[in-house]
This record gives structure tokens, sequence and C-alpha cells, in this order.
């Protein structure tokens, strides 16, 4: 005779996180600064994709799996839920721990006919990476990128929160080398640039 197997009730969602069960990373100014978010919206869910935002600052420019579940934890959601949304924007780094500087490169219409493929190609050859890649040194990630809407300067890349363009060879040398000696990580600086915008309204 065949066993029954118990089905999941499928309105039961999955627990939410407990606070004991992890390693809390936020900095004290990090957790006020949450709240002051979430008090910008009418459910801590809808704080959910700032929240990531503050966390992707937090820690060091990647949303791995414990920083997803603190913020999860500190917004009482599911980490299913939070993961959820996480991985489904490309702005989030989720895959894996990108370099100190990411070079997203567009080869969307525009760029590509203004010559975005010949500079992908000369930073593959040039960095030793590929799409998605990250150089040994943990410098560069390299990312092809649809549209960055800076069409007028194409052929265009973003690096952290600044647009680059119209680009050439020469040009992709010299901000290489600009960003080698830069101190901070652009992709920290990005996500700190996104959290302060959001706070702006609460400095008035
Ligand atoms: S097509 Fe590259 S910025 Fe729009």
């Amino acid at each position: 005779m065949s066993e029954l197997i118990q089905l999941a009730n499928p309105n039961q969602r999955p627990p939410q996180l407990k606070p004991e069960d992890l390693t809390l990373r936020f900095s004290e100014q990090a957790v006020k600064e949450l709240e002051a978010l979430i008090s910008h919206y009418p459910s801590k869910k809808s704080c959910i994709l700032p929240g990531l935002w503050l966390a992707q600052r937090e820690y060091g420019g990647f949303l791995s799996g414990e920083a997803i579940a603190e913020v999860a934890c500190r917004l009482d959601r599911s980490f299913a839920e939070v993961q959820g949304v996480a991985t489904f924007y490309s702005l989030y780094n989720t895959a894996h721990q990108p370099g100190k500087h990411k070079l997203e490169i567009c080869t969307c219409l525009c760029c590509h006919i203004n010559g975005a493929w010949n500079l992908r190609d000369y930073l593959v050859k040039k960095l030793g990476i590929r799409h998605g890649e990250t150089t040994s040194d943990g410098m560069f990630t390299l990312e092809e990128v649809e549209c960055l809407n800076t069409c007028d300067r194409a052929p265009a890349m973003q690096v952290g929160s600044e647009y680059y363009g119209p680009l050439d060879e020469k040009q992709i040398d010299a901000l290489l080398e600009k960003l080698r000696n830069t101190q901070e990580s652009t992709v920290v600086q990005y996500a700190a640039d996104v959290v302060s915008v959001q706070l702006r309204n609460d400095e008035k």
C-alpha cells in the first residue's frame, strides 16, 4: 500500500528567520538608517529594496545568503521572499562577490552601432576575463549590460555611480588606471549613494 505524502499547505509561508539564529552584521548606523527607511513605507515588506541596498553596502558589495537573511530577519519576512526580490534585479550582486570595481559595458543598440563590441573585446583581452568574471586580484568585474540610458554618450560604460562615454581604447586605459588608484570600492560606494538618496528627505 502506498504511503500518503503530506503536501505543504500552499498558503503557509516558510517560517521567518529569528535574530538568534543569525550573525547580524549591520552597523549601529545601518540599523538606524533601516528604521528611517522603514518609516517611509506603510509596511516593512515595502522596504525590501532599500533594505537590500543597505545590506549591499554593509556586506562589501555582495548580497550573500547571510546578507539576504539579515534583511529578511530585520524586515520580518521569509528568506525566500527577500531572496526572490534580490535575485530578480541585476543591480543587486547575488551571484558572487564582485571585484572592487564593476565595469558595466553597454552592448545595446546605440552603443553596439558605435563600437561597443570592439571595446568589450578590448576589455576581455586586456583584463583576461569574460562577462561575469573577476580579475584574479579582485580589482575588476566585467559585465555586459543593456541600455544605460545614456545613449548620447555611446559607447558607454557604468562604473559605480558614474557613467563614462563616448569611450575609446585610450580612454578605457586611462579609466582603468584611475580606478586602480582609487582607494574606495566603487561597488560599495554605489550602494552607499543609493542609500543616501533614499534617506535624503530625512535630512531636511
Ligand atoms: S544603448 Fe548604450 S546607453 Fe543606450
